[in-house]
């Protein structure tokens, strides 16, 4: 099978790797900045996150390398908002982000004759889409 535009495909990967670390830094600091009555359970919720995040790190400097590649080490910039909710919301909005990147991905991935790596990407998006419904349950009854 052909690998067409394997370099593409590598930077496409430590672009998502770049996003990985912001998750993991948004979410580990985000979370020891809730307040509130709800403080336990939103910061719980944010730190529950953290070990997927940081698995989807490790698989894609583990694909970049294998692709020959130099995995990423600097984070996109953190935004960490001003409220529970704005919180909230910027998970959201990063968890839609990162699901529409990775469905991208996916039709890279066959385009470089990688089935492998569309089978992982698909679990990636399992586990962004299960963030995204909690993010969504979450801000359904929000009180700030
Ligand atoms: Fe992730
Ligand atoms: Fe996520």
């Amino acid at each position: 099978m052909s690998h067409d535009a394997p370099d593409t495909l590598i930077a496409s990967l430590n672009e998502d790797l770049a996003y990985e670390f912001q998750a993991v830094i948004f979410y580990t600091v985000g979370a020891q900045l809730m307040t509130g009555a709800n403080r336990p359970e939103l910061k719980a919720m944010f730190e529950s996150e953290i070990a997927d995040e940081q698995g989807h790190a490790a698989f894609l400097a583990q694909k970049v390398v294998a692709l020959g590649g130099e995995p990423a080490t600097v984070p996109k910039p953190v935004e960490l908002g001003s409220s529970n909710r704005e919180r909230i919301e910027l998970a959201l909005q990063a968890e839609k982000d990162t699901i529409e990147r990775y469905t991208k991905r996916v039709e890279q991935a066959d385009a470089a004759g990688e089935p492998g790596l569309r089978l992982r990407l698909e679990d990636l998006i399992v586990d962004e889409t299960g963030h995204r419904e909690e993010l969504e349950m979450i801000l359904k009854e929000f009180e700030d």
